[in-house]
């Protein structure tokens, strides 16, 4: 199977028309994304979309019931959690789900089990100075930082397995708008590793124009829109993607 390539080159992750559910239950229908490094591609949707579903569809937690989830040359969807992460893929979860009762540094020693042990320190190092805060807070319990140093502390963590592909879903959830453009801060300037692939989960089109290299809008289970390039800074262009209207039918929706 010959796979397209990516705006930035080459994609390292392929999904092709994957059905996913729990039980009898589908979640999310046919939905197919490409990523490629260097690009971030943003999945937007409301409430029960399909969102957290596909991410965690791709990290090997679940098995699609039918499509291809592929990275690079292998088929890793239903692998589990643990094969999918030994390949390179990180996952922030919803609801960040560090460790509370464990300190800020063997949180993120944690997040590096999956590889070899070597360059521990160095990496450890370089969460640091990347994320100050949590130098700051290194031999805190992790249960006790605020929620904007828990998502720094996340997304920290998911790094020390030293992904080609992070994945992080809903990084604003529940944080005050200066926190999150804190976090946002964090997440431009992992875009802009032309090495690493990015998948950001949000429910709103509010702050991804600043990091998107292409957007998924999903709803009820699929993928309704798809904006690439200039398309994603055009918040007209981007209204109607997700409210499936023109401006000014928005009160229509209830939304
Ligand atoms: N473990 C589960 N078992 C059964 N149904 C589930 C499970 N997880 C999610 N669902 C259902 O699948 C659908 C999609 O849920 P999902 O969590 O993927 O949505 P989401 O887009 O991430 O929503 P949110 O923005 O609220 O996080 C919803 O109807 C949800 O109730
Ligand atoms: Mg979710």
């Amino acid at each position: 199977m010959k796979f397209g390539d990516g705006e930035k080159g080459f994609a390292m992750l392929r999904v092709d028309r994957v059905e996913c559910g729990y039980g009898p239950f589908t979640a999310l229908r046919d939905a197919s994304l490409t990523v490629a490094p260097g690009e971030c591609v943003c999945i937007v949707g409301p409430n029960g979309a399909g969102k957290t579903t596909l991410v965690s569809n791709i990290a090997g937690m679940f098995t699609p019931r039918s499509g291809r989830i592929v990275l690079n040359d292998s088929e890793i969807g239903g692998l589990g959690a643990e094969k999918v992460a030994r390949l390179g893929v990180s996952l922030v979860p919803e609801g960040r789900r560090i460790f509370g009762s464990l300190t800020v540094e063997e949180n993120l020693r944690l997040g590096a089990t999956v590889r070899r042990g070597d360059g521990l320190a160095d990496d450890v190092d370089l969460a640091l100075t990347r994320f100050p805060i949590l130098r700051e807070r290194y031999r805190s319990q992790a249960g006790k930082l605020s929620g904007g140093e828990q998502q720094m502390l996340a997304i920290a963590r998911a790094l020390m397995s030293r992904p080609r592909l992070i994945m992080i879903d809903e990084p604003s959830l529940g944080l005050a708008p200066l926190v999150v453009d804190k976090v946002y801060e964090v997440l431009l300037e992992l875009r802009n590793q032309q090495a690493l692939g990015m998948i950001v989960v949000e429910q709103s089109t509010a702050r991804i124009a600043d990091i998107a290299t292409r957007l998924h809008v999903v709803r009820t289970g699929r993928i309704v829109a798809t904006l690439d390039g200039d398309e994603i800074s055009s918040s007209t262009a981007l209204d109607d993607a997700y409210f499936g209207f023109g401006k000014g039918h928005e009160q229509n929706l209830g939304h």
